[in-house]
């Protein structure tokens, strides 16, 4: 099927702004990249070329990157950045109440052919659609952090009223960037993938958190058992333990089941200030990271 998707624009320029704006502009399309910090634009703007370089050094492309870079733009104003736009991505941060403002703004500026997705890690659309009008041409369209090289999959989920020619639309486009499908096929917390995901990090902080297990173990059993290059703590340092909780507060307030509420010392960190990756310190220090090692992995009194 032709997807017609011609422009995207992505609204949210933080890490997976990035990320999807980048594999989007390898693909060939056109892209627009809109956030409300002019900072965060400033910055996004290296971060796309380093990851569209990456793209090309590792062969995914054999366009030129300055070729490629042409194709972007970067927007202060929401109404220029979606003025002629076939796709809209939303990648703003995980609260409810913003995402439905932004996606009644949107509906109101963008043309009326326009599909918009959210990128959210936990949220439904079926509880962001009542903020549109155009209900049958919105989705959520869930991308995973490592969709560089290693896991180019998408979650796609319906909302209430979502369109078929919407829903094909969106798994034609996916699959333009060379990513795969992942169907929701009845609507859930979590997605397809997500869900798996959330009942390891939920086991993994509720085990640390306890004082069951040192999260290193954790990490190293993980990896030992998995082959991964990082473990539950790993991954969340690299998502960003302030995006983690609040993606995991989503999920309480949706079962109210006291077992997802992140634990408290995941908040005592946040409020330290140790966000991960993206802080320099979270559960590992960034400058040196010791699951990064080979020891980590190595029995004391190996050889080799
Ligand atoms: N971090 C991950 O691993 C990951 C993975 C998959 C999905 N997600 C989801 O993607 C979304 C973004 O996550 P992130 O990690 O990129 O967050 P981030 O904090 O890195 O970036 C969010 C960006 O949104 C911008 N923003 C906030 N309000 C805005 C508004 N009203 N209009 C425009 N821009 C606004 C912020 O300035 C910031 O640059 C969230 O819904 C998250 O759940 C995150």
């Amino acid at each position: 099927m032709e997807t017609n998707i011609k422009t995207v624009t992505v609204v949210g320029a933080g890490m997976m702004g990035v990320k999807i704006s980048a594999r989007s502009l390898i693909s060939g399309f056109t892209l627009r990249l809109f956030d409300i910090l002019p900072g965060a634009l400033e910055s996004a703007k290296n971060k796309v070329r380093a990851e569209v370089e990456a793209y090309c050094q590792g062969g995914l492309t054999k366009e030129d990157p300055e070729i490629i870079l042409q194709r972007i733009s970067f927007h202060s104003d929401l109404k220029k950045a979606v003025a002629d736009t076939d796709l809209i991505i939303e990648a703003i941060t995980e609260k409810l109440d913003l995402k439905k403002e932004v996606f009644s703004q949107l509906d109101q500026i963008a043309p009326a052919h326009t599909i918009i997705g959210t990128n959210s890690s936990s949220i439904p659309i079926s509880k962001i659609e009542e903020a549109v009008s155009r209900k049958d041409k919105v989705a959520n369209i869930h991308f995973y952090l490592a969709l560089v090289i290693t896991s180019p999959f998408v979650d796609l989920m319906r909302g209430t009223q979502t369109s078929n020619e919407t829903f094909a639309k969106c798994k034609t486009w996916i699959e333009a960037i060379g990513c795969i499908a992942l169907i929701v096929k009845k609507e859930c917390m979590g997605f397809v993938f997500n869900r798996i995901w959330h009942a390891v990090k939920r086991e993994a902080l509720a085990s640390w958190a306890g004082g069951h297990a040192d999260y290193k173990d954790i990490d190293r059993a993980w990896k030992l058992w998995s082959g991964m290059p990082a473990g539950p703590f790993g991954m969340m340092d690299v998502v960003g333990l302030d995006v983690v909780y609040d993606i995991e507060m989503t999920y309480y307030l949706n079962s109210k089941d006291p077992k997802d509420t992140p634990p408290d010392a995941l908040k005592a960190m946040i409020e330290r200030g140790e966000l991960g990756l993206k802080s320099g310190k979270g559960f590992y220090d960034w400058s040196d990271p010791e699951f990064l090692k080979p020891e980590f992995t190595k029995p004391p009194n190996s050889h080799s």
